[in-house]
């Protein structure tokens, strides 16, 4: 990295391609998203070396419990393998672990095994991994909307003062990413160009960087490039510089 380069504080990444990283070495999809989890250890040590204070991953959406039921068993055990193998490892390095989503999906196993981590890495503070379980950006608005206006129409005067809100901050304090600031980078691999129903409230003015590597391809130097990319971009969010 340059030394005098932008180091974004919140990094969040659209893993994608494992599928086809295994297709094209004529293995079942399932040993893309297994290798994968060698790509996440690799950028959550990138991350810590880059002084990033947020690193979060796409790692299943709402829309993903359409798949077959072996790929998502698959991927819930790797997931629930992953943090039991993982946790010491965590813990000794001062890195915060959390699943954010519509958790309540989970099985409860898994759901178990997600807040004891929480809860034992909660006063980490070197890095905040967080892993998106579950999630999409419009269910996330979509929860977020109704718990807001449930706030004021439980109020008798609360149609009144719901009409005069025009402060962004009070709504979004339901998203689920409450207190995280919103990801200064979203990185996608795969060469696909799209947000595919990912943090569309907080990406609002997100640096995109696409890469045409597969996720379990992805490596230190393509987090690093990226990083390089970011900090030579101009944002102006909507404004005149
Ligand atoms: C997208 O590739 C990847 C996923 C849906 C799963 C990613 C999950 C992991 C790598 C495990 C992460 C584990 C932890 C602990 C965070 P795809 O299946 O959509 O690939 P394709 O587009 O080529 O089919």
């Amino acid at each position: 990295m340059e030394k005098d380069s932008k180091i974004p504080a919140h990094v969040s990444i659209i893993m994608d391609g494992n599928g086809r990283w295994a297709r094209e070495r004529g293995q079942e999809r399932v040993s893309g998203h297994k290798k994968g989890v060698e790509s996440v250890r690799t950028c959550l040590e990138a991350a810590v070396e880059a002084g990033v204070k947020y690193l979060s991953l796409y790692a299943f959406s709402e829309e993903n419990w359409d798949r077959p039921k072996t790929e998502v068993d698959f991927l819930m055990k790797l997931m629930f393998d992953s943090i039991s193998a993982e946790m010491e490892s965590l813990m000794k390095n001062g890195v915060r672990f959390r699943v954010l989503g519509n958790k309540a999906r989970l099985n409860p196993v898994l759901q178990d095994a997600v807040a004891g981590m929480e809860n034992m890495s909660r006063n980490n503070d070197r890095i905040e991994l967080i892993v998106f379980l579950s999630y999409s950006g419009r269910w996330d608005i979509f929860q977020a909307a109704k718990k807001f206006a449930y706030q004021y129409l439980s109020q008798p005067d609360g149609m009144e003062r719901l009409e005069k809100e025009n402060d962004f901050a009070a709504f979004s304090q339901f998203l689920v990413t409450d207190g995280v600031p919103d990801p200064d980078l979203i990185i996608r691999t795969s060469g696909e160009k799209r947000l595919s129903n990912y943090l569309l409230w907080q990406g609002a003015y997100s640096e995109l960087v696409f890469v045409d590597k597969n996720w379990p391809d992805f490596g230190k130097e393509d987090f690093f490039n990226a990083l390089s990319e970011y900090s030579s971009r101009d944002r102006r969010y909507g404004k005149v510089k």
